[in-house]
């Protein structure tokens, strides 16, 4: 104690020089982070922080036989828990639920695609109203823009895009004897999008955004749309025709909205 004290009272000159040293020290450093351009190499107060020994994804090794510094899982790894996958909906939970969705070993749902490697005619799931409805909500999020609400390639986007969008109501993409026809071949597309025999990307793919449940979907709904413009009143279950034919008998009115069979509508009614 007393000799700290006694030190203290000698060198009482030599803190303030230590305590002026530091705070210029410390300003000069601030200055020299602060916005300040410099040739010279940064200071590295701790070396082993900035410089540490680590393989970048996608770069290239010379320590592993094939130089690349990604490695593959160990031959005969076994997936294991959840999809990270935030959706769930119980015509599509087989696939989305369980180890299947990590493995991916499902052609037909994952590639939408036989064992032979043919697109598939039919959706691998049993549609339902719940799916058709998920996937008008995708198909109005994900591709109207482009093709239209409706699916006649007229979207907003669409309309100004260098390629014509599909049309889904011409008749290829409803003869099940070409690709373009096949639910499996437009799920395909939903998820990858369309390369030009040029090699140009005509639609761009929507994985990214779309999974396989919801590409299903909104090939179901897709569908829909298709069977909207063809099908007559017969189709419609009677318990959904009453209230169908209820709508029409509101609807039809003399004032009605424009419609092309009645040309009188569209001058406003004028003579
Ligand atoms: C950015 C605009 C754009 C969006 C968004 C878009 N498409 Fe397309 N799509 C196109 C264009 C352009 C074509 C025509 C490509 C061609 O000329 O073959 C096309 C073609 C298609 C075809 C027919 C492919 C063929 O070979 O004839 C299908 C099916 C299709 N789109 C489905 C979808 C689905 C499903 C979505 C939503 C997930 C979607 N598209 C979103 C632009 C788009």
């Amino acid at each position: 104690m007393t000799t700290t004290t006694h030190n203290a009272a000698r060198r009482p000159f030599g803190a303030i020089t230590l305590g002026l040293a530091v705070v210029a020290g410390s300003l000069g450093t601030l200055a020299g982070c602060r916005g300040e351009r410099s040739d010279k190499p940064p200071h590295q107060f701790f070396p082993d922080l900035d410089d540490q020994m680590k393989w970048k994804p996608q770069s290239g090794s010379e320590f592993f036989a094939n130089g690349r510094t990604m490695r593959q899982p160990v031959a005969g790894t076994v997936a294991f828990g959840r999809t990270s996958l935030l959706f769930d909906e119980p015509w599509g939970e087989t696939y989305m639920s369980q180890r299947a969705g990590l493995l991916r070993e499902d052609d037909a749902f994952y590639r939408g695609v036989d064992e032979t490697g043919a697109y598939l005619v039919r959706m691998p799931i049993a549609p339902s109203r719940a799916m058709v409805e998920r996937g008008m909500q995708r198909f109005n999020i994900y591709c109207s823009a482009c093709h239209g609400y409706e699916g006649d390639g007229k979207g907003t986007v669409g309309v100004r895009w260098s390629y014509a969008p599909a049309n889904f109501y011409d008749p290829k993409y409803r003869d099940e004897k070409v690709n373009t026809g096949r639910d499996g071949y437009i799920f395909h597309v939903a998820r990858n999008g369309v390369i030009g025999g040029d090699g140009k990307q005509k639609m761009p793919g929507y994985a990214h955004a779309v999974n396989e449940q919801d590409a299903w979907a909104i090939v179901s709904y897709i569908r829909a749309l298709q069977v909207s413009r063809l099908a007559t009143i017969d189709d419609v279950p009677s318990t959904e025709r009453e209230i169908l034919e209820r709508q029409r008998a509101a609807a039809t009115p003399s004032t009605t909205t424009a419609d092309a069979s009645t040309p009188t509508a569209t001058n406003g009614g004028a003579k």
